[in-house]
């Protein structure tokens, strides 16, 4: 199926689920995939999904929804990504998760009202040496402490609170 927008960002997305040999059970995958793509997912989105996968849209919706790995609104101007993969994990992740969600008022997967800070969880960025990581703006940062992502938070605060 192609889709008519000609998008291509879709031809690749095609391309992906094709790669999948549109099995049902890659869903999960070809969410990452679109998501990477897209950088989140909209309805039309996961419709299209399930029309391609011949999935009934509720249970593409179902599966987008209930992993938090996955963002249904744009991420804002400013994005953090905790990483709580097992490496991040046993390392403290969950406390990295903590610190930027009460920084933010936010729970991962969420974008402030005025789009200017997202948080969102990956499950490893690769780089399991460097444990527990924590990316702001594209940029990785190692050996992590809430005390330490506070201070990388800091700077960001007033635009949190002011900018809409
Ligand atoms: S688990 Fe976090 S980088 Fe691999």
């Amino acid at each position: 199926m192609k889709h008519p927008s000609g998008d291509v960002s879709f031809r690749i997305l095609d391309a992906a689920i094709k790669r999948y040999q549109y099995q049902q059970d890659a869903l999960i995958e070809i969410l990452h995939s679109a998501q990477d793509l897209f950088g989140y997912l909209d309805t039309n989105l996961l419709l299209y999904i399930a029309h391609s996968l011949k999935l009934p849209p509720s249970r593409v919706y179902g599966v987008a929804t209930f992993y938090h790995l996955f963002s249904m609104v744009p991420k804002g101007v400013h994005h953090c990504v905790v990483c709580t993969g097992t490496a991040c994990y046993v390392k403290g992740a969950d406390a990295l998760l903590s610190t930027v969600e009460q920084f933010a008022h936010l729970h991962a997967g969420e974008t402030t009202a005025n789009q200017q800070f997202s948080i969102s969880t990956a499950r490893c960025l690769g780089t399991c040496g460097l444990a527990p990581i924590v990316v702001i703006d594209d940029r990785v940062h190692g050996y992590q402490t809430p005390g330490l992502l506070r201070d990388r938070l800091r700077p960001l605060s007033r635009r949190i609170d002011t900018e809409v």
